[in-house]
C-alpha cells in the first residue's frame, strides 16, 4: 500500500484533530525515520521533544522487552519493585520529596492541580471551593477539560464547556503581574519555563527567580510544567537549573518514557503530596512496571550520555548559524537548548509551507501556530546530521526569500 493509501484510510476512521504533513512513518532508529515507501527523513521534532532518547534506543528497547516478559502490569492495588527507585532518581534529581506517576502530560498536570487545591484547603486554609491557581496567558498544559479551561487558545475551548472554574491568567513573564493576582485563597502559580507549544517563547532573564520569591513570600506553591523542557531538552537537565531555583512542584512527561511508553510523573514537597489519600487520586497504568523500568533506564542514558551539555552545544551551533542567515523571511530566532522556534514573516511565508518544502528534502518537522518552525531533534542527533539539516533549511528559506 502507498501512502496516499494509507493517508486516506486513516481519514476515514480517524477524527480530523490534527493536521499531520503527508508523510506515513513505518520504521524510525535514532533521529531517523523511514516512510512506507523507503524514503528517509531526520527528525527535527521528536514527537513533540518525547522522543529525546531517538528512535528505538537499543539500551531501551532492551529493558523493554525483559520487563515485558517479567512483568507489565497490576495496578497500583499492589506493591511493585519498579516505582521506588523511579521515584528516588527523579526526586534526587530535581530536590524535591515525594512524587506520584502518571500517563500523558496532561495527566499529571491534573494530579498537579488537584495536589495544589488540597494543600490550599489543609495547609493554607482557604475556604472550601474557593483555590485558585494562576497560569501565564500563552500557556499549553495538555487537552482534558480542566486543562483547556484555562487556555487562552480560543479554538482549545470552542463548544468544550462548561468549563473548570478557579484560574486566573497573567501574562507569561510579568512578575509584577503575579505578585498583583495573588490573594488569600491563591494556592499555586503553574507555568512552564519556556512556553513550547506556545511558540518557544523565552521569559525575560530573572524572572523564575523572581516568581520563586514571590511565591515562597505569599505561601503560594511554584509549579512548574516541565512536560516539554525537563530531562535535558534546553541544556540543563531542567529548565529551572538556569536559574539555580527550585519549584515547590514539578511536572514531567514526554521523554521520561524514552519516546516509548507514556510515563509522566508529578513531583512535589511531603507537605504537599503526604495529603493524598487513597481513593483521592489514581490511575490503572500509572507507575506500572514496565514504564517504570523504561523511565529508570530513560534517565539513566540522560546522564550518563550528557545529553544536556550535547543540548547546550548543539543548540547554540543551530542558533548561530540561523543568526547568521540574512533572509527576509526570519523574523526572530528564540530558544534555549535542543528547543528552537524560527519565527517567519508570514507576509513572505507560512510554517507550514517552509514545513512542506523542508520534508520534500527529507527533514521532518512541524509548525507550532502559524509562523513558528520547531528545531527539536532527538537529543542523541549525530553532529554530521544537524550540519546537513541546517543547509538544508537555509536553501529551503533562500528559495522561499526569492519567490518574494
Ligand atoms: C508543557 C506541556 N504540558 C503538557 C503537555 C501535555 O502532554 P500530553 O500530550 O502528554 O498530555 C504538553 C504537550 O505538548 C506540554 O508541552
Amino acid at each position: 500500500m502507498k501512502s496516499g493509501a494509507y493517508i486516506k484510510a486513516e481519514q476515514k476512521v480517524c477524527a480530523p484533530n490534527y493536521r499531520p504533513l503527508p508523510v506515513v512513518l513505518e520504521q524510525g532508529k535514532g533521529a531517523w525515520v523511514t516512510d512506507v515507501e523507503g524514503r528517509q527523513y531526520l527528525d527535527m521534532m521528536s514527537a513533540y521533544s518525547a522522543v529525546s532518547h531517538g528512535h528505538a534506543h537499543p539500551e531501551l528497547y532492551q529493558i523493554l522487552c525483559g520487563q515485558a516478559q517479567k512483568l507489565t502490569l497490576t495496578s497500583r492495588a499492589f506493591y511493585t519493585t519498579g516505582i521506588a527507585p523511579l521515584l528516588k532518581r527523579l526526586i534526587s534529581l530535581s530536590g524535591l520529596e515525594m512524587g506520584l506517576l502518571m500517563n500523558t502530560g496532561a495527566e499529571a498536570v491534573e494530579t498537579a492541580i488537584k495536589a495544589a487545591r488540597r494543600w490550599g484547603y489543609q495547609v493554607k486554609n482557604i475556604p472550601d471551593n474557593q483555590a485558585e491557581i494562576i497560569v501565564a496567558a500563552g500557556n499549553f498544559h495538555g487537552r482534558t477539560t480542566t486543562v483547556i479551561s484555562f487556555s487562552s487558545e480560543p479554538d482549545y475551548k470552542k463548544d468544550f464547556g462548561p468549563l473548570t472554574p478557579g484560574f486566573k491568567e497573567i501574562p507569561f513573564g510579568d512578575s509584577k503581574a503575579l505578585e498583583k493576582a495573588i490573594t488569600p485563597h491563591t494556592c499555586a502559580f503553574l507555568v512552564e519555563p519556556i512556553q513550547g507549544e506556545g511558540g518557544i517563547i523565552i521569559p525575560p532573564q530573572g524572572w523564575l527567580k523572581e516568581v520563586a520569591e514571590i511565591c515562597r513570600h505569599h505561601q503560594v506553591l511554584l509549579i512548574l510544567d516541565e512536560i516539554q523542557t525537563g530531562l535535558c531538552r534546553t541544556g540543563s537537565f531542567f529548565a529551572f537549573q538556569h536559574e539555580g531555583v527550585v519549584p515547590d512542584g514539578l511536572i514531567l512527561g514526554k521523554a521520561l518514557g524514552g519516546g516509548i511508553l507514556p510515563l509522566s510523573a508529578f513531583l512535589s514537597h511531603r507537605e504537599v503530596l503526604s495529603l493524598m489519600t487513597p481513593g483521592s487520586h489514581g490511575s490503572t497504568f500509572g507507575g506500572n512496571p514496565l514504564a517504570c523500568a523504561v523511565g529508570l533506564k530513560a534517565l539513566e542514558i540522560l546522564e550518563r550520555d550528557r545529553l544536556a551539555e550535547k543540548a547546550m552545544t548543539f543548540g547554540n551551533k543551530i542558533k548561530a548559524f540561523l543568526y547568521s542567515l540574512d533572509f527576509p523571511c526570519i523574523k526572530e530566532i528564540r530558544g534555549e537548548g535542543l528547543l528552537i522556534g524560527l519565527e517567519l514573516d508570514p507576509a513572505i511565508v507560512t510554517a507550514h509551507d517552509v514545513c512542506i518544502a523542508l520534508m520534500k528534502r527529507g527533514i521532518l518537522t512541524k509548525e507550532t501556530h502559524e509562523t513558528v518552525i520547531r528545531l527539536a531533534p532527538p537529543l542523541i542527533i549525530e553532529e554530521k546530521d544537524l550540519d546537513d539539516a541546517l543547509q538544508t533549511l537555509q536553501e529551503v528559506l533562500r528559495e522561499f526569500s526569492k519567490t518574494k
